[in-house]
């Protein structure tokens, strides 16, 4: 069976660096981006990868019509040898650095959206397929916030906290082998942290791509058996070597 690893928001950022670890280890990889933007130049930078390509597409993964739809086409055919055997959830959105009293209420909603509600229902549906083949874990991607709030936060910290509730929830949940654990990445110079530090010197953090190396190689260990062992984890990038 062909390893395959599904990455949502994977236009930019960690998620782009995170499919171009997977694409140079050979691993197929199903990509959710935003915009249309995103996949045209994801698609440019891995022309040379086309056949590990799998489902790229581009559309809201909050549209949970459009999501149902993809997950669907990802299941259907070839006894589910075509479904990942992980999902990283690495979208993300900041509307800015404000106060939750300030922040228009659907910059909030947004931030809910994007950041909890879209992780939750993709992995209760990714879940259902990873339950009928007996395979399958989740690696939510959360943030410093979640656990130690600070100031100007707002809805985006609440989501971060909701998406580590999310994966220890659903790590009781799953049966063995199937795993779920959240991951703290760390700061990286993405244009999420340009708008969260718009004065900070980009050069002061690790690029992505670094960070992406990092974690996908944990990854690995997660799809070769392991994910069980750090079932129900709260991880940071230190924990991960
Ligand atoms: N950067 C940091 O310092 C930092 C620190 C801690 C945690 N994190 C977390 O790490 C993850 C990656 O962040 P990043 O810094 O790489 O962010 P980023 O550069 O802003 O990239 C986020 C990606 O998410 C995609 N996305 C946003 N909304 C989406 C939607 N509705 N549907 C589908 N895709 C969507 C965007 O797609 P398009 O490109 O198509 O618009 C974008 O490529 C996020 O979960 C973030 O919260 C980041």
């Amino acid at each position: 069976m062909r390893s395959m690893v599904l990455v949502l928001g994977a236009g930019g950022g960690l998620g782009r660096a995170l499919v171009r670890f997977f694409l140079l280890q050979g691993i197929s990889v199903a990509c959710v981006t935003h915009s249309q933007e995103s996949l045209d130049s994801l698609k440019d930078e891995f022309t040379s990868f086309n056949s590990l390509f799998s489902s790229t597409e581009s559309f809201d993964y909050c549209d949970r019509t459009l999501s149902e739809a993809y997950v669907r086409r990802l299941a259907s055919g070839n006894d589910g040898n075509n479904f990942p055997c992980l999902a990283i959830y690495s979208a993300g959105y900041l509307s800015g650095r404000q106060g939750l009293v300030e922040t228009p209420i659907n910059e909030s909603d947004r931030e809910i959206d994007v950041n909890f509600r879209a992780p939750l229902f993709w992995s209760t549906l990714l879940s259902r397929h990873f339950v009928e083949l007996g395979r399958g874990g989740h690696l939510f991607i959360s943030s410093g916030v979640a656990s130690n709030p600070r100031p100007s936060w707002g809805a985006y910290g609440i989501a971060k906290a909701g998406v580590e509730a999310l994966a220890s929830q659903l790590s009781l949940d799953l049966p063995d082998p199937l795993f779920s654990l959240s991951l703290n990445p760390g700061g990286m110079s993405t244009k999420m942290r340009q708008i969260a530090y718009p004065e900070e010197d980009r050069k002061t953090l690790p690029s992505p791509g670094e960070t992406g190396t990092r974690i996908g190689r944990f990854c690995l260990e997660l799809m070769k058996g392991r994910g069980r062992e750090y079932n129900g984890n709260k991880l940071g990038l230190g924990d991960i070597g």
